[in-house]
């Protein structure tokens, strides 16, 4: 069922909760995103994080997931390296690095974060350029930044993020891929092919959508009386792993840890057996191939409950088929949230406000 949004309907349009509703509006999200964003923000932003002499990324939750999954980007994209730290340890870690030439990156779905918020002041304070990324048009964060790129992804009212995730990736996408197009790496043509990829992208993630939910619904019944589970990858779909394993927590009340697919073998591996779920996105990485296979081996031998995410059509939990690396960590995202959604609806919990959880911490 496919829902469009009309600014001012905030009804769940027959769903049971918000979470549902907007993770079937993802992709319609990313087609609001890529027009929100204008081309001349975006050139503006992409010089400014070329010019920089350092560059960081800060986040909370899910927008600091967002910002992880993004390095790759600005990396593989735009020839850069960017440190990405948590909003709330970017006072002690980088603070003394912040000057002059230096430029922040700051992600927040609200814009009303206060770790954020406290951050972005004290690198402006010390002549840091901010470049702000949100979805809330007159935030505090859009107010403090130099720069605002709007992610436009519609209002998003479950406490769990989802389509805010997927359209925030798809926002620094295309700042990543502006900062090459700058940098002279990447053509006019190479860049627009990126917008069609995404559109076509987001089109058949809306026809696969009710085949993930049916996949993600049979797996959630195994998973309902688990306590605890991995959720593990490599490579660019490493930051989905820690966003898989959040989302259990916040909608299904379900203790998840995200693990790199080479840290498993170094301790963690230990709890692999009988029962213990293992969700594994098998990264897109030619390069993790190898080590890929020798931790499923290992965990076969163990007789692990292991859940593979990935576009094969062996998987568990088959994620559609991206047209580019880049979109493979939206493909890997939707499953887990669907997961993790099915999970909460079967143990009866009230998902789109978790107790004690709220939509931003503003103070
Ligand atoms: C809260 C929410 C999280 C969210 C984080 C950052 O902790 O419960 O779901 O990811 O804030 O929110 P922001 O609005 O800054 O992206």
């Amino acid at each position: 069922k496919r829902v469009k949004y009309e600014p001012g309907s905030l009804d769940k349009a027959g769903y049971p909760h918000y979470m549902l509703k907007e993770i079937y509006e993802i992709p319609e999200a990313l087609e609001r995103t890529t027009h929100s964003l204008m081309d001349k923000y975006l050139r503006l932003s992409g010089m400014i994080l070329y010019g920089a002499r350092r560059a960081f990324i800060i986040g909370n939750g899910t927008s600091l997931h967002a910002g992880m999954v993004s390095a790759y980007y600005f990396s593989s994209l735009g020839g850069m390296s960017i440190d990405v730290v948590s909003a709330a340890e970017f006072p002690y870690y980088a603070l003394d690095s912040v000057g002059t030439g230096t430029v922040v990156l700051a992600v927040s779905q609200s814009g009303e974060t206060s770790d954020v918020i406290r951050s972005v002041k004290m690198a402006k304070q010390r002549g840091a350029v901010i470049v702000g990324v949100t979805n809330v048009l007159g935030s505090r964060l859009a107010l403090e930044s130099n720069v605002y790129l709007p992610i436009g992804a519609g209002p998003e009212l479950a406490v769990p993020a989802t389509k805010t995730f997927t359209s925030t990736l798809v926002a620094l996408m295309l700042l990543a891929a502006h900062v090459g197009l700058t940098a002279g790496r990447l053509s006019q043509a190479e860049l627009n092919e990126l917008y069609n990829d995404i559109r076509s992208f987001s089109r058949s993630l809306a026809e696969d959508m009710p085949a993930i939910d049916a996949a993600a619904s049979k797996i959630a019944g195994e998973l309902r009386d688990s306590r605890d589970a991995y959720v593990v990858s490599s490579g660019i779909t490493y930051p989905v792993a820690l966003e898989g394993a959040l989302k259990l927590k916040e909608a299904a009340m379900l203790h998840a840890e995200g693990v790199q697919l080479g840290e498993l073998r170094h301790g963690p591996m230990v709890l692999a057996r009988g029962n213990y779920p293992i969700i594994v996105i098998k990264p897109r990485e030619e390069a993790a191939e190898e080590l890929y296979s020798r931790v499923m081996s290992e965990l076969r031998a163990r007789e692990a409950k292991v859940i593979e995410v990935s576009d094969s059509t062996q998987a568990a939990l088959q994620a559609p088929r991206a047209p580019r690396p880049e979109l493979y960590p939206i493909a890997a995202v939707a499953p887990l949230q669907l997961l993790a959604y099915r999970v909460g609806f079967e143990r009866g919990l009230p998902i789109d406000s978790p107790p004690g959880l709220a939509k931003a911490i503003t103070t």
